[in-house]
């Protein structure tokens, strides 16, 4: 069984019971999150992309827990050269890591980090743990790829983004759900800043009723087992 806690924004702790990776840990400023940094055991840590709403705290996740950073090839350079352990990859490749294969996609957006620094191509994932195959989007507009990521993966569970502004909104989240094809839609990064306010229960509605796909709205903080 795995679970998948929603901490909120785009950052999920995915757990098999042997190994636990947190994706986009932005926790502290994040008004939405109530986990505590301390709180958070993990042997991973996944970036999608090194703005300050992504990469967030994994500095101090990845110190405190000994964990290995996995990133794009910029990205993970700059997380060794902060002294953490880093695992480098790039878009399209995938590697076989002990809990199971990760893989990263295009997504269409930046990557500096806050101090502006550019940390090459932001990215979206597919991580399979547990015999399930989540596809978090990243942060990404939409785009017509997305089919090929559903061809050629069977994806049990897409974390998609939804709320406008800097990435696809709703309409665009449910084209993207259309492309993909999975079992289970989860909206995120959505209503942590004003810009970035929308309801998710339209984005599951319209799954619902327009694809006859299931989504679900999770709560921040949230547990759920696939
Ligand atoms: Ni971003
Ligand atoms: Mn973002």
């Amino acid at each position: 069984m795995l679970k998948i806690k929603y901490l909120s924004h785009s950052s999920f702790i995915l757990d098999d019971g042997k190994h636990s990776i947190i994706i986009d840990p932005f926790l502290t400023g994040n008004p939405n999150c109530k986990m505590k940094i301390e709180d958070v055991k993990v042997d991973y840590v996944v970036l999608t992309h090194a703005h300050g709403d992504h990469i967030g705290d994994c500095k101090q996740i990845a110190k405190q827990n000994n964990a290995t950073v996995i990133a794009v090839n910029e990205l993970a350079n700059y997380a060794a050269s902060e002294g953490l352990n880093a695992f480098n990859m790039h878009i399209g490749g995938a590697y076989k890591f002990p809990f199971g294969r990760l893989k990263f996609t295009i997504a269409h957006h930046g990557s500096s980090l806050p101090n502006g620094q550019y940390m090459g191509s932001p990215a979206g994932v597919l991580i399979t743990i547990d015999g399930k195959t989540i596809y978090h989007t990243g942060d990404t507009g939409l785009f017509l790829d997305m089919k090929l990521i559903g061809e050629l993966d069977k994806v049990d569970l897409m974390c998609v983004c939804i709320g406008d502004c800097f990435t696809m909104g709703i309409d665009d989240a449910v084209k993207a759900v259309e492309f993909v094809n999975p079992e289970l839609a989860i909206p995120m990064h959505y209503n942590t800043f004003p810009v970035i306010e929308t309801d998710p229960f339209e984005f599951k509605e319209k799954v619902e009723k327009k694809l006859g796909k299931k989504a679900r709205v999770m709560e921040f903080g949230e547990t759920i087992t696939i």
